[in-house]
This record gives C-alpha cells, sequence and structure tokens, in this order.
C-alpha cells in the first residue's frame, strides 16, 4: 500500500514527464470535472523559507529541501465542488513562513474533492488520512517528531486530520479545524470526526455553523466567530450567487491568516452561548490568569497548558469581528443608569471620535436592551478602531418604531469602559437626555467614584 502510494506520488511529481515540473501547481479543474467526479489523487506540495515561492512536490525519492528537525505544517484542503484551486494558498504559504522556519507542506487532493456530490468528497476523507500517515511515518522514521507535527484542516479537511491525529493516538503536537464540516458529520462520535482527544492540543474555528460548519465545539477550544453563523461583510441572500454558499465558512481561513499578520489581535471570550456573549455576560478573563483572554489563530496555543489541563478539555469562546482584515473590533461595556418612569426597550448606537477627529461607530446590531429605572444595563459594544484619547461620543437611541411618538432615555449615568485595554481610564457623562432617533453628541468627563 505505501509503496503503491508514493510511486503514485512520484508519478504526479514529474517523473511521467521526463523532467521535474518547473513550478508545480494545486492541480486545476474545471466544473466538467466537477460533474464526471474525481478519483482520489494525493499530491503533495513543500515550501521552505529556501523554496518559498516554488513548490518541490515530495516523492519516495528524497526532498531537497524537507528539513525534518523543523516543525511540519501539513495544510488539508476541504470538499471543492467547482475544482478550483483555493484562494488561500499563497498567502498562506507567505505568511506563515514569515512567522516561523518551518516546512509547510500543502496536501493536494482536489481530485477527490472535486465532485457536485458532497457524499463523495467526504467518502474520501479516511482514504486521504491513510495516505498523509505513511507521509508522515517516513518524516518519523527519518528523524522527524510527530511533537513538532502540525496539521490545519479546513472543513473536510479537518476531520482528515482528525483521522491523522486518531492513528498516532493523539501525540501529533496540534490540529487546527477551521470551520471543520457539518454535513455528514454533525452528531458523529469522536472517532468519526475531529475531537480533542486527536492531537496534543486541538484549536478550532466556527464560521458557518448553521450551513456548512460543525455546531459543536471539537476541540480543546473552539473560536465562535460572530456567534458562529452569519459572518459581517458576507451577502445575506442567494442572489449573490457563489460567494453566498462559501463566504461564511471561508471566512475562518481569512480569520486566522489575520492572526499572522499581527496587526492586531482576535481576543476572545469564554462563555456558555452567544447571547450571553452579547449581553455583556461574559467578559472575564480571569481564568486565563497571568494571560489575557485566549487570541484566535496561529498564537493560540499560548493558552495550551491552561485549556488542556481543564476536566473536560473543552472551551468555547465568543468574538465579534468587522466586516473585513484585520477583522479585529476593540470591546467596551457601556454602562446605562436611567431613571425614566418606565421600563424602555430600545437600541443604542454608539460613535466614538478621538483628538484627531476619527470616528469609530459600534457596528455591532444589539439585540433591544432594556433600561430598568435607576438599575444599569450594561451593553457590549464593538468599534473597529482602538482611540486612546476619545474626544467625544454620540449616543442615538432608538425603539424601532416609525410611527407613534417619540420617546425619551434619560440618562443619570453613561460610563464607558475598554474591556480590550481595562487598565484605561474610565469615561463617563452624567445626567443627559437622549431624544429618540437624534445623535446627541458629548464631551466625556472621568468618572466619579460614587
Ligand atoms: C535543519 O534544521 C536544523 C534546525 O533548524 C538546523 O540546525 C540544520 O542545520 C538544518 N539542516 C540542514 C541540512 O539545513
Ligand atoms: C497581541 O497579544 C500578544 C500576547 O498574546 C501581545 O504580546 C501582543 O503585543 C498583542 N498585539 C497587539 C497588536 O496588541
Amino acid at each position: 500500500m505505501l509503496k503503491l502510494y508514493f510511486f503514485f506520488i512520484s508519478l504526479v511529481g514529474g517523473v511521467r514527464a521526463g523532467a521535474e515540473e518547473a513550478c508545480p501547481a494545486f492541480t486545476g479543474l474545471g466544473i466538467s470535472s466537477a460533474l464526471i467526479g474525481t478519483d482520489l489523487r494525493v499530491k503533495l506540495m513543500l515550501y521552505t523559507r529556501q523554496n518559498q515561492d516554488c513548490a518541490e512536490t515530495l516523492t519516495s525519492t528524497g526532498s531537497k529541501y524537507l528539513n525534518v528537525t523543523k516543525k511540519t505544517i501539513l495544510i488539508v484542503h476541504g470538499y471543492r465542488p467547482t475544482g478550483s484551486p483555493p484562494v488561500w494558498i499563497q498567502e498562506t504559504v507567505q505568511l506563515l513562513l514569515s512567522a516561523e522556519d518551518i516546512n509547510i507542506i500543502i496536501v493536494d487532493w482536489n481530485r477527490g474533492a472535486t465532485t457536485l456530490l458532497y457524499h463523495r468528497a467526504s467518502s474520501n476523507t479516511k482514504k486521504v488520512a491513510e495516505f498523509l500517515k505513511t507521509v508522515i511515518d517516513q518524516m518519523v522514521a527519518d528523524g522527524a517528531s510527530l511533537d513538532s507535527v502540525y496539521m490545519i484542516g479546513i472543513s473536510l479537511g479537518a476531520h482528515i486530520a482528525g483521522f491523522v491525529g486518531q492513528m498516532y493516538d493523539g501525540k501529533l503536537g496540534r490540529i487546527t479545524g477551521l470551520d471543520p464540516a457539518g454535513p455528514l458529520f454533525n452528531g458523529k462520535p469522536l472517532e468519526e470526526r475531529l475531537d480533542p482527544t486527536d492531537a496534543q492540543f486541538v484549536d478550532v474555528i466556527h464560521s458557518d455553523i448553521d450551513a456548512l460548519g460543525y455546531r459543536e465545539a471539537l476541540g480543546h477550544i473552539d473560536f465562535y466567530a460572530n456567534g458562529g453563523t452569519d459572518q459581517p461583510g458576507c451577502p445575506q441572500t442567494i442572489f449573490s450567487g457563489n460567494e453566498y454558499f462559501k463566504c461564511d465558512h471561508q471566512r475562518s481561513v481569512f480569520l486566522y491568516l489575520a492572526s499572522l499578520r499581527k496587526s492586531c489581535n482576535i481576543t476572545a471570550y469564554p462563555c456558555d452561548t452567544y447571547r450571553d456573549y452579547r449581553n455583556g455576560k461574559c467578559a472575564s478573563c480571569e481564568a486565563f490568569q497571568p494571560m489575557p483572554c485566549p487570541v484566535l489563530g496561529y498564537y493560540a496555543d499560548k493558552w495550551k497548558s491552561y485549556l488542556t489541563l481543564k476536566n473536560p478539555p473543552v472551551t468555547k469562546v465568543f468574538f465579534d469581528t468587522s466586516e473585513e482584515k484585520p477583522f479585529c473590533l476593540y470591546h467596551y461595556f457601556v454602562d446605562i443608569i436611567t431613571w425614566n418612569k418606565d421600563i424602555r426597550r430600545g437600541f443604542l448606537i454608539i460613535k466614538l471620535t478621538d483628538q484627531a477627529g476619527n470616528t469609530a461607530q459600534s457596528t455591532v446590531n444589539h439585540e433591544v436592551a432594556t433600561f430598568q429605572p435607576y438599575s444599569q444595563a450594561s451593553l457590549l459594544a464593538g468599534f473597529d478602531q482602538d482611540f486612546e484619547n476619545i474626544a467625544r461620543i454620540s449616543l442615538a437611541f432608538s425603539t424601532g418604531n416609525v410611527v407613534g411618538p417619540k420617546h425619551k432615555l434619560r440618562i443619570l449615568q453613561m460610563k464607558l469602559r475598554s474591556i480590550t485595554n481595562p487598565e484605561r481610564p474610565q469615561l463617563c457623562r452624567y445626567d443627559l437626555v437622549l431624544l429618540e432617533n437624534t445623535e446627541t453628541t458629548f464631551k466625556p468627563v472621568p468618572c466619579q467614584n460614587i
């Protein structure tokens, strides 16, 4: 079996053509292949800092660039309904190699993943995993350590990584699942899907749990982007064509890549449900002391020792994002005490302006907030920019009613406190009346200790 496979990849490697392929490319297929379906073939493309721009096809005859004493990341794609190569390959390779001096192996099983029939692609996952086992076995025989093998699996690829990890009894260093596939895997027992026993550290990003992704937690830590369902900036209707189907699902990959650019940290908060997170019930990071709350992506393994010791070793974390890269939102609590006679329900839109005149608006559509007289409502607000010096705050209140009388929200105290940077001074404003649907702008003052 092993020999046969290696014989096969050496064929793909270009020996067939009588010469080495100049720079091997990911298999590109078209819709006709998707219609007929494709038989499984696996091709391995190695990138290192020595051959960053030109992959080397790995064959059994040895490699010029593979250095098994270094960390090796195997990246496994998912279902490819149209046969086109994934858009993220070059960027991923470049970002990972700039982060660390490692081997990157792109596992190209496009033949096998390209078919209109998802279940056919899905039925190939175990075979891809068995093949990858022979590849890793060979690397181990050459001196690699399982500790330094890291698999990143996208969609169906996440379960492939899980199957490989299971064959090594969880001894692989790490598996990251990027929106692991849901259909045909949802509700399956541990051995039929990715799970925390598949590697020493398993981290997962969920971005499409209501369609192509897996709903439940599968790793030591599961990051749910915007609750894991609809991603901001993705089309909401089917009239946007293909993008409608894959945008949410693919977002997990782009979030992971954003973590390698290091322009900002996507911090996530432990919580039982997204609803609780949105209602501001889960802004505490105490559990991780002296670390901050976990940051999604490549560096999430900094939290490994805490996360893997938990019993059971399952942590669900939630975070909201902006529409485009770098995706970070900076979180604030807006604490409001009102003195209306009756309970008021409504939405609050919050705008911050810094001393240079830059503005950031809370883009998060809050659930309707309930303001009870003389009790504090704490709203969670996310801004796509982080201002150190907030000069002005604008508030607008809306009940959502288009007709009927305009309501007022009488605010006794408004307090803005940064969750992202809790050491920053809290900003307040006292005695304020908001007229419905009218923006009120004011200069905040340092909070008095009451
Ligand atoms: C392989 O990598 C190790 C660790 O980075 C390094 O010390 C060694 O020189 C490398 N070997 C070759 C042949 O480049
Ligand atoms: C992101 O978090 C890390 C700690 O995990 C910290 O060292 C780094 O400075 C942070 N980066 C930014 C841009 O805040």
